[in-house]
C-alpha cells in the first residue's frame, strides 16, 4: 500500500450495523476533519481530472460536493452540482435509477454543461454504481462527454464497475481506494 493509500484508509471510520443491519458503513468525516488528509486526498482527485483532460468537475450530492468543490479548484475548472431530485431551480435535466428498493432521481441544470466539455465525476464512494451510472447519463444527454469517474472508494464487493462499464464508454474509473 502507498503511502496516501494508508494515510486515507487510517482516517475512514467503519461503522457496522449503519444505516441498518449488516452494511458496514464508510464515514469520511474523520478524513475531512484532518487538512493533511483531505489536502492529500484533494490534490489526489485533482491530478486524475488533470491527467484525463476533464474541462469541469460534476460532484453528486451530498459527499461528492464535499470531495468535488475543493477538487474543481484545485484543478482550476467548474463545479458542477448534480443534485437529488427538486433542488435546482432552472431548467433542469433528470435521471431516474434503480435502488436496491426503490428508485431515485437526480438533477442538473440543462445550461451547465455542453458540447465541448469534458466532464470528470467525483463521488465519495462507488458502491452499486448506480449514482455514478445515471450522472454518466446525465452528462451525455447533456451533450457533453465524460472525461471519467473519480472516487475516493470503490466496493469492490458490490459490482458497481462492472455496472458503470457501458456508460463510462472507455473513459477511466479511478478509485483512490478499493475496499
Ligand atoms: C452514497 C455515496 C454515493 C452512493 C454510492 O450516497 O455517497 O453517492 O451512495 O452508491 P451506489 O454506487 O450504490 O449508487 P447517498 O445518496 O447514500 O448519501 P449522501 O447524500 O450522503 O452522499
Ligand atoms: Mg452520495
Amino acid at each position: 500500500m502507498t503511502g496516501i493509500e494508508e494515510l486515507l484508509l487510517s482516517r475512514i471510520r467503519d461503522v457496522a450495523d449503519y444505516p441498518e443491519p449488516g452494511v458496514m458503513f464508510k464515514d469520511i468525516t474523520p478524513l475531512l476533519a484532518d487538512p493533511a488528509a483531505f489536502g492529500a486526498l484533494t490534490d489526489a482527485l485533482a491530478d486524475i481530472a488533470v491527467r484525463n483532460g476533464a474541462t469541469k468537475i460534476v460532484g453528486l450530492e451530498a459527499r461528492g460536493f464535499i470531495l468535488g468543490a475543493p477538487v474543481a479548484i484545485r484543478a482550476g475548472l467548474g463545479f458542477i452540482p448534480v443534485r437529488k431530485a427538486g433542488k435546482l431551480p432552472g431548467a433542469t435535466l433528470s435521471q431516474a435509477y434503480d435502488l436496491e428498493y426503490g428508485s431515485a432521481e437526480i438533477e442538473v441544470h440543462a445550461e451547465d454543461l455542453s458540447a465541448g466539455d469534458r466532464v470528470l465525476v467525483v463521488d465519495d464512494v462507488l458502491a452499486t454504481g448506480g449514482t455514478a451510472e445515471a450522472s454518466l447519463r446525465l452528462i451525455r444527454r447533456a451533450g457533453a462527454e465524460t472525461a471519467g469517474v473519480a472516487v475516493l472508494m470503490e466496493l469492490g464487493f458490490l459490482g458497481g464497475r462492472g455496472r458503470l462499464e457501458p456508460a463510462l464508454q472507455g473513459a477511466p474509473l479511478e478509485a483512490l481506494l478499493k475496499v
